[in-house]
């Protein structure tokens, strides 16, 4: 080596590298959050190599003690990180290298930086999406355990924004769970693709060393290898449908934040949260501010982001490793500490966090003749066409308007003024109960099927 080597990788440089590039290039301020994945891989591919005879027992035992110590030292906060050696992978390669000697160098027989990034980021993603699944689970049941609580609870049920039809507080909690499922779907569908090991690509073309990368697989818990060299070192699909799975995640999230921030206005008043899921105002001593759901509708934005930078990082880039893909690490970094976090508060919040006032719920519902479809439906049902029954509910409501009254509190005389067809029995079906009750199919509001909704969910997780 010449005297001015200061690079594992400087041997054929003319002069050192700026300063200002070493700074620019450099990747272990944030890459070095994977040093387990990366000594997890490190060891597989050693005893690979020991088990093929291209190392020795006694280099590979070397190897082992020196990364036992290196886990330590990190662990401990010990571990000195240096912007010299790049990234996470020379900095444990050097300091493997300063324990345990000629073993340390000879790790990289066989393998290049390219697929070794390539599988510390699958692992890191892998377990990424473990963690996300698990908290989805838990933002899950406690979805579930308010939709129990409040099956039976009358709201109205908007579109547009205005009060639609009744519904159960419970059924409108269970519209979420649905999203939040797909949400595990697509995780776990997702982490096959994640689930395949990039080692033995070496740097582009493979290796020339009598590898066994089934076996590596199999160490590293993967359901295969990647079956292309150029690919398995360029590919980066896995980290764009994790960070798309990532988005939608928080696209669910925040809509749901939309609707919290609305409930706890006092003109809908339809809930509190609890006080440890608010902030005060520094000026306006009464004010308690849904904070979290607003930070969690901010912070879908970032993830978006990220999801734009991945896809826009890739679409240029020829085969097959290139630089560029440095700039993978941050964005889903971020984009996992942002699920994490978000799913981890909103599944408190959701499970201990939100008092319904039902009252409220059910006044709103005195307003915006929400039963007013189910008049039609009576009409439809005692053989009125369905157009022409929508026409005299129309009238009626106007009516009722002029009032200043709900549909329900009109006498049957003035029902009747629209349609003879209207008797006794119409104010069954004017009450939100009835509506309610009478949405029995699967899918429906009635209390009933929201509570046959739950089993069916908890079965489901099951
Ligand atoms: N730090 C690099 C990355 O994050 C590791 C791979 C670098 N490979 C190379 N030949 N420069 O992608």
């Amino acid at each position: 080596m010449s005297s001015q080597t200061q690079y594992t990788w400087d041997g054929c440089f003319d002069e050192p590298v700026s300063d200002l590039v070493k700074r620019y290039t450099a990747s272990v301020d944030f890459d070095q959050r994977m040093w387990r994945q990366d000594i997890r891989g490190s060891l597989a591919h050693a005893r690979m190599l020991a088990r093929q005879g291209i190392l020795s027992a006694q280099d590979f035992a070397d190897i082992e003690r020196g990364m036992a110590t290196i886990a330590a030292e990190i662990e401990a906060g010990d571990f000195v990180w240096s912007l010299a050696q790049e990234d996470v992978h020379l900095n444990i390669e050097k300091r493997l290298t300063a324990l345990v000697g000629d073993a340390g160098k000879r790790l990289h027989t066989g393998r290049s930086r390219n697929d070794q990034v390539a599988t510390d980021l699958r692992l890191y993603l892998r377990d990424a999406t473990d963690g996300i699944l698990a908290l989805l689970r838990e933002f899950q049941t406690a979805l579930l355990t308010l939709a129990e609580r409040e099956a039976a609870t009358p709201m109205p049920g908007f579109t547009h924004l205005q009060v639609a039809q009744p519904v159960t507080f419970g059924h409108h909690l269970l519209a979420y769970f649905e999203m939040f499922a797909r949400d595990v779907e697509r995780f776990a569908d997702c982490r096959k693709r994640i689930n395949r090991l990039p080692l033995g690509a070496a740097a582009l073309a493979g290796t020339t060393y009598p590898i066994d990368r089934e076996f590596v697989a199999r160490e590293l818990g993967f359901e295969g290898v990647c079956l292309n060299s150029l690919d398995a070192v360029s590919d980066r699909d896995f980290a764009i449908e994790f960070c798309a799975a990532c988005a939608l995640v928080m696209t669910h999230i925040s809509r749901l934040s939309e609707e919290l921030v609305l409930w706890m206005n006092p003109r809908m008043g339809f809930i509190r949260i609890a006080d440890r899921f608010c902030t005060g105002s520094s000026i306006m001593p009464q004010k308690k501010n849904p904070d979290v759901p607003e930070l969690a509708r901010g912070k879908t934005g970032r993830v978006y982001g990220h999801l734009t930078a991945l896809l826009t990082l890739m679409k240029g880039q020829p085969l097959a490793y290139n630089k560029d893909n440095q700039e993978d690490k941050e964005p889903l970094f971020d984009a996992v500490d942002t699920v994490i976090d978000t799913l981890r508060i909103f599944a408190d919040m959701v499970g201990t966090g939100i008092t319904v006032k039902a009252g409220a719920m059910a006044a709103a519902l005195t307003q915006g003749f929400a039963t007013a479809t189910d008049l039609a439906d009576y009409l439809v049902k005692k053989g009125l066409p369905f157009r022409d029954a929508h026409a005299v509910v129309g009238g009626t409501v106007k009516a009722a308007e002029q009032k200043g009254v709900d549909l329900s509190a009109l006498s049957l005389a003035e029902l009747q003024a629209f349609s003879s067809l209207m008797t006794e029995d119409v104010f069954a079906v004017l009450t939100v109960e009835g509506s309610l009750a009478a949405r029995k199919h699967i899918g429906g509001t009635a209390p009933e099927q929201v509570r046959a909704a739950i089993a069916a969910a908890r079965q489901r997780m099951a």
